[in-house]
């Protein structure tokens, strides 16, 4: 991992297989939502996209939890209708939101209905800081963050070498994967939370993962370097993907 002295050494797990690794991910989020709830009396997380994360939240409809004290964003969104099979908000939705009583005001999918996606970009930042009152202030210090890694090291929808790695002086921007818009939080928003949660499982992120954790590479070819949050960064890996790791 890239030295930061300014932040702590991540957690840094490799369960057996997919399964262990979802069954380990639960046991963290909950222990990070209860813990929240316990201090701040509520939990504010943002949801991954991609596929690893789908078992993840089926696996939360079971749980005995607090739902109206859950905030839910997501760190990225592909810009297409909810409905749509590569969104990110309807397969939550679908594998768990849709199943538990979180108050519907307090899920915040990302907008994709406007012409512009900029303009969809702004409005979800406002609607952080009307949920994050403090916001005027300082960046928004969200309680958890699930984050997945791409094979090229891409995390959220910050692609290598595109504009979104750049942009600090906002809290969401617009992504961009091979000219498609998509919307994401920035690194300024990511790094500021309390706990961020990598699930990342599969042969295909081996290579991606040795140069994210090597002591020495390119960030912008491999933007999930760039994520050092203030908080707790937890890497949970399978052994597929975590196999040619030297921890
Ligand atoms: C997205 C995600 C993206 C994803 C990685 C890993 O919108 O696709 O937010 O960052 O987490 O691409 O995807 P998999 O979990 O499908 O490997």
């Amino acid at each position: 991992m890239p030295s930061n002295s300014s932040v702590n050494p991540p957690h840094v797990e490799i369960l057996p297989d997919k399964a262990a690794l979802i069954e380990r991910s639960l046991a963290v989020v909950l222990s990070v939502i209860n813990d929240a709830i316990a201090e701040r009396d509520r939990c504010t997380l943002a949801l991954a996209g991609g596929s690893t994360p789908k078992p993840l939240y089926e696996a939360l409809v079971q749980q005995d939890l607090p739902w109206q004290k859950l905030y839910i964003f997501w760190g990225d969104e592909r810009y297409v209708p909810i409905d749509h099979p590569d969104s990110n908000a309807g397969m939550a939705k679908t594998a768990w939101l849709d199943q538990v009583p979180i108050p519907p005001e307090q899920i915040f999918p990302m907008p994709t209905d406007s012409a512009d996606p900029e303009a969809a970009a702004q409005q979800y930042e406002q609607t952080l800081k009307t949920v994050f009152p403090d916001a005027a202030e300082t960046v928004p210090q969200l309680d958890l963050i699930l984050l997945g890694m791409g094979d090229d090291g891409h995390t959220a929808s910050l692609f290598p070498h595109t504009d979104a790695l750049n942009v600090r002086d906002r809290l969401i921007t617009v992504g961009n994967k091979d000219g498609q818009p998509r919307i994401t939080f920035t690194l300024p928003l990511i790094n500021r939370a309390r706990s961020v949660l990598f699930l990342t499982a599969g042969a295909n992120k081996q290579q991606a993962l040795s140069q994210v954790f090597a002591a020495d590479a390119d960030a912008a070819m491999y933007p999930s370097r760039l994520i050092r949050p203030e908080g707790e960064l937890w890497w949970l890996l399978d052994e597929a993907a975590g196999a040619a790791l030297q921890l």
